[in-house]
């Protein structure tokens, strides 16, 4: 590979959407700052450890999709604001001002209180499938534990759970089925349509009768503070509702993954359940569910490894190569459960690291070990290269379906 704009069907092939990690390494070597054409848009892919890093807290590198040169117009099409326009897509002070109202709901001691009721989802889940000897555990388990976690803290009523799982699989499995281009985007836009009046209904509801949740903590803060706008408080519900589920489930099928092909490291984990927080740390490095973070926008002309980055251009941080640099991670393809050496940029770094982070470990924690506790003879349903996977091009990695037999 050169410095040339890589275009997208060189680089997003089916190979690319089994195993991206080869390419990466090309990246790596030879082009590390590098233009790609896709499908989805343009923009510089930033592939080494230290310049993702540096890239990720980077000033000239803004997160503001809405300022005046609309560039949420690429990434998310027209009328995208209603849901898109949160904290995850702006700078501060906007930032600081929309994090700060829901820090608190995600600090460790908070989470921890949760411990109970996760297990008992797992429990749950896991209570369905055990008699059946086989199960799909996407959709048995890795989907339907985070949705549950997050759609019971947010206080979406469990009648609803269902539609509103529909809505979101429409956008994270968008690109996988054989609709044409402008069909997948009309299914997106009815979902995200759908899932909009569904949450500004939800709001309506919580202002009319107040719960113990973090939506009706959202309104009062808002009632009594004025601190978040009425449209705030939908797409701030919609961030969490999203980042909250679709990252985790996607996490929880690629590690059940590289842990069905890791024999040796599986044993290990069954052996020492001890293991299961650097286990985590190590699947989430090895094999991540966002493979390049949401996109940033060069403020100013900028230079990364020698190389040019015209003002105005999208920058992706591409966190799953960044986790494989050799340059920061010994043997970086291997799967050691027992690795120390960190840290991997797998929750992100700077000001928008992951705010649901205490929250993801705790549900793999819970989730993997009650996987290799209650279905000992776990082992994939077909061979690994015949898994279903989203598509080469996807803001997510992760599978379709996950087969297994116990
Ligand atoms: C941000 C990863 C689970 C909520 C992020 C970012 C990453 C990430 C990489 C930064 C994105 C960027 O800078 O472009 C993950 C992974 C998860 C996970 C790998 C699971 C294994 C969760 C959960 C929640 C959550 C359970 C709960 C609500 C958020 C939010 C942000 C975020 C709200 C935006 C923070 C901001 O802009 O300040 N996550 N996440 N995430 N995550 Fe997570």
């Amino acid at each position: 590979m050169t410095d040339e704009t890589v275009p997208a069907e060189q680089l997003y092939t089916d190979e690319f959407a089994a195993n991206p990690y080869p390419s990466f390494a090309r990246l790596r070597a030879d082009a590390p700052v590098c233009p790609v054409s896709s499908p989805r848009f343009d923009q510089y892919l930033i592939t080494r450890y230290d310049d993702a890093r540096a890239a990720l807290v980077d000033p000239r590198l803004s997160k503001d999709l809405y300022g005046p040169e609309q560039h949420y117009l690429k990434i998310f099409g027209p009328n995208s604001e209603a849901l898109n326009r949160n904290m995850l897509n702006a700078d501060p002070p906007e930032h600081t001002r929309l994090r700060r109202m829901i820090s608190q709901a995600f600090a460790p001691r908070r989470i921890e209180a949760l411990r109970p009721r996760v297990a008992q989802i797992v429990d749950d889940l896991l209570d369905k499938v055990v008699p059946r000897g086989e199960a799909e555990l996407m959709g048995d388990f890795a989907i339907p534990l985070p949705m549950r976690v997050i759609s019971e803290l947010l206080g979406i009523p469990p009648a609803d759970h269902d539609r509103v799982l529909d809505w979101t699989q429409v956008i994270r499995t968008s690109g996988s089925s054989r609709r044409s281009p402008q069909e997948e985007r009309a299914a997106v836009q009815e979902a995200q349509l759908r899932l909009h009046h569904y949450l500004a209904g939800l709001v309506a509801a919580k202002r009319a009768h107040p719960a113990d949740d973090i939506v009706s903590a959202l309104i009062d803060a808002c009632d009594q503070e004025g601190k978040l706008s009425e449209a705030e408080l939908v797409t701030t519900t919609f961030l969490l509702l999203f980042a909250g589920h679709q990252t985790t489930a996607d996490f929880l099928g690629n590690a059940v993954v590289a842990l069905l092909t890791h024999p040796d490291q599986l044993a290990l984990l069954r052996d020492r359940p001890e293991l299961l927080p650097s286990a985590v740390e190590e699947l989430l490095r090895f094999d991540g569910p966002l493979p390049v973070a949401s996109p940033r926008i060069a403020t100013e002309d900028l230079e990364y490894q020698g190389r040019r980055i015209p003002a105005g251009s999208l920058v992706g941080v591409v966190i799953n190569s960044a986790n494989h640099d050799p340059g920061h991670f010994t043997d970086p393809d291997r799967l050691d459960l027992r690795r120390v050496r960190g840290p991997h940029l797998g929750f992100g770094y700077g000001v928008h690291y992951c705010l649901g982070v205490s929250l993801a470990r705790m549900e793999a924690r819970i989730g993997i070990g009650a996987l290799l506790r209650r279905l000992p003879g776990l082992r994939l349903g077909v061979p690994v290269d015949e898994l279903r996977r989203l598509p080469a091009a996807s803001p997510f990695r992760g599978l379709l379906e996950l087969p297994v037999t116990f």
